[in-house]
């Protein structure tokens, strides 16, 4: 049985007092949720601010991106260790802001990937399709490239310590969610692929889906056998709306 994982990414999002009232929102609602697993990833100048308010909480730390490099000269990079040193549990990599918008090829996600492993870290690794490439009929094709490059630099071994996120592009900020069924398919063609190498691993792998998740679509997205929990942008900024998500997982 996979513990659900609700992660919210608040993107480039939020000021100190807007932080500090969310997480206050966040902490407060968390307490009786138990049977989920849940983060938030805010901006890295936050992480400290956020850390402190966690204190006891059941709520992750998490990062949204990592340098691939190690400490050294690479100025405006935030390497895995000193995300580690600030008490991340979780960084994401591989989102499709990152790939489309700042050129994060598949090899260079497989490499921040790694770096976040060997600091100790859980890699949320996002996958996902353009629109043209689902309508074309590629999306398993994508989705595949995406997962192999990381499933060949670090092993489907690696997967023991990793959580998959599957975000089709045309459903990140649109309001255009994916229905159930076309998450759960694509959701089942990743386990699939990964249990052709180590059903084990495959099983016990938590993918989670992303793209216009709400408090009113998230059941029904949830209840799909082969999603394990939410990548949430927008609806994770308010923190009634986040935790009605968060139930919905638990559920
Ligand atoms: P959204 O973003 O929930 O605002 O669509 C999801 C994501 O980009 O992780």
């Amino acid at each position: 049985m996979r513990r659900p994982l609700v992660a919210g990414n608040w993107k480039m999002n939020g000021l100190r007092a807007s932080i500090n009232a969310l997480m206050d929102g966040v902490i407060t609602g968390s307490s009786g949720l138990g049977s989920t697993d849940i983060a938030v990833c805010p901006p890295f100048v936050y992480l400290a601010q956020v850390h402190s308010q966690l204190a006891t909480s059941q709520v992750a730390l998490g990062a949204q991106n990592v340098s691939h490099e190690s400490p050294g000269a690479f100025t405006g990079e935030i390497s895995a260790d000193m995300l580690k040193d600030q008490g991340c549990a979780y960084v994401v990599v591989g989102h499709s802001e990152r790939r489309s918008l700042y050129g994060e090829s598949d090899d260079l996600v497989a490499r921040k990937y790694a770096v976040v492993q060997k600091a100790g870290m859980i890699p949320i690794l996002c996958v996902g399709e353009l629109l043209e490439e689902r309508e074309s009929n590629q999306t398993e094709a994508v989705v595949a490239r995406q997962l192999d490059a990381v499933v060949n630099m670090c092993g489907i071994a690696s997967f023991a310590h990793a959580v998959i996120a599957y975000e089709p592009v045309w459903a990140i900020g649109t309001g255009r969610t994916a229905t159930p069924q076309q998450a759960q398919d694509v959701h089942a063609f990743i386990r699939t692929r990964l249990r052709d190498l180590d059903a084990k691993i495959a099983d016990g792998v938590r993918i989670l889906y992303g793209g216009s998740v709400k408090a009113s679509n998230a059941a029904e997205i949830f209840a799909k056998p082969d999603v394990d929990g939410g990548l949430i942008g927008g609806a994770s900024l308010k923190a009634e709306e986040f935790l009605a998500i968060c139930k919905a997982a638990a559920a």
